[in-house]
């Protein structure tokens, strides 16, 4: 009704025509010819209403391997945690040329656009309990694994220490969801100094012995496809996350995008997808599901540049 009366009309469209020129500026990186939105209003009211809200009352939740973590370096695959274990100190050849081998089979049935995640699920639970299984046979020791980390070629996506270094002073938690393992992640993530305490983690934890020797890994088996359980039965249930409905999501799988649904209450959630690999199959399917897409971006540019946006009503209560 509102919108039929021409005195009113005006205003509220040149009040939405200064805001959108208002965002433009504010996060030009959205510009970036690497990133594709399916509808961009929604974009940003969704930052919009998560700024107005304030950094108290955001989390953000985050896959861990090809998303943090870089996909690729000078032309080379950047090493996902699993695959930092393929070193000549925590396992013998014959084990990593099978470990090899499941890989060059599984992963691209875990990218291929023409499955359905139901399709893929059982295959990739196959994949993952052959894997543990192998490594489990090969009684890696925990004491190794630094030195495993530290000579691998891991690298956290460029920019990451911005990321982590705002999520920590703006006291925002921080969800680290990973199908990786554990243990090698917090490795991977203290020897780039980024494991502050805002910094919580699901993922596969390692089982060890007395003597420090691999004998299982603990709790239920995570995989890309069925983060909704974990999200339902762990992530509901962390306080630090309580009274947080605003999030923001990170993935590179479309199975991350049920990360955050151990959140209740939530308000406003804006998912940012990194489209990796197979950009032309899969460009049409992500971005129907996430709600920014960025292709083949090894860095942290735009994340950084929406989460500074949403927490700088913080900034200026801090300065004022
Ligand atoms: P993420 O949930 O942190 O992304 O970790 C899961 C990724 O790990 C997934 O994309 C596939 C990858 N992966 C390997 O690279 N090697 C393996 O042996 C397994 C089981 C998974
Ligand atoms: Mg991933």
């Amino acid at each position: 009704m509102v919108y039929h009366i021409p005195w009113i009309y005006t205003p509220v469209r040149s009040v939405l025509a200064i805001w959108h020129q208002l965002t433009k500026a504010e996060i030009p990186e959205l510009a970036k010819c690497s990133v594709l939105m399916r509808d961009r209003s929604r974009v940003e009211d969704t930052i919009y209403a998560m700024q107005r809200a304030g950094a108290g009352r955001l989390q953000v939740i985050s896959d861990f391997d090809m998303t943090l973590t870089r996909f690729a370096h000078n032309g080379k695959r950047v090493p996902t945690t699993h695959n930092i274990l393929d070193h000549r100190l925590l396992i013998d050849e014959d084990c990593s040329k099978k470990i090899r081998e499941l890989l060059n089979t599984y992963y691209p049935i875990e990218i291929d656009a023409g499955r359905t995640a139901e399709d893929k699920l059982p295959l990739m639970v196959e994949w993952w309990t052959q894997v543990h299984e192998l490594l489990i046979q090969q009684r890696i020791r925990k004491d190794l694994l630094a030195q495993a980390v530290k000579e691998s070629s891991a690298m956290l996506r460029e920019g990451y220490k911005v990321f982590f270094d705002r999520l920590t002073e703006q006291q925002v938690p921080l969800l680290i969801f990973s199908a990786g393992v554990g243990d090698v992640l917090e490795e991977v993530i203290r020897q780039n100094n980024v494991f502050h305490p805002n910094v919580h983690i699901i993922s596969n934890y390692m089982d060890f012995d007395q003597t420090g020797v691999l004998r299982a890994f603990q709790g239920q088996l995570i995989h890309t496809f069925n983060k909704r359980e974990g999200a339902l039965s762990h992530a509901s249930g962390l306080r630090v996350l309580q009274g947080r409905p605003n999030v923001l999501l990170l993935g590179d799988s479309l199975g991350d995008l049920t990360m955050a649904d151990g959140v209740s209450e939530h308000q406003n959630i804006l998912t940012i997808g990194f489209l990796n690999d197979q950009m032309d199959e899969r460009k049409e399917s992500y971005v129907k599901s996430f709600d920014v897409v960025l292709v083949k971006d090894e860095t942290m540019e735009v994340p950084n540049a929406i989460l500074k946006y949403i927490t700088s009503s913080t900034d200026n209560k801090l300065d004022a």
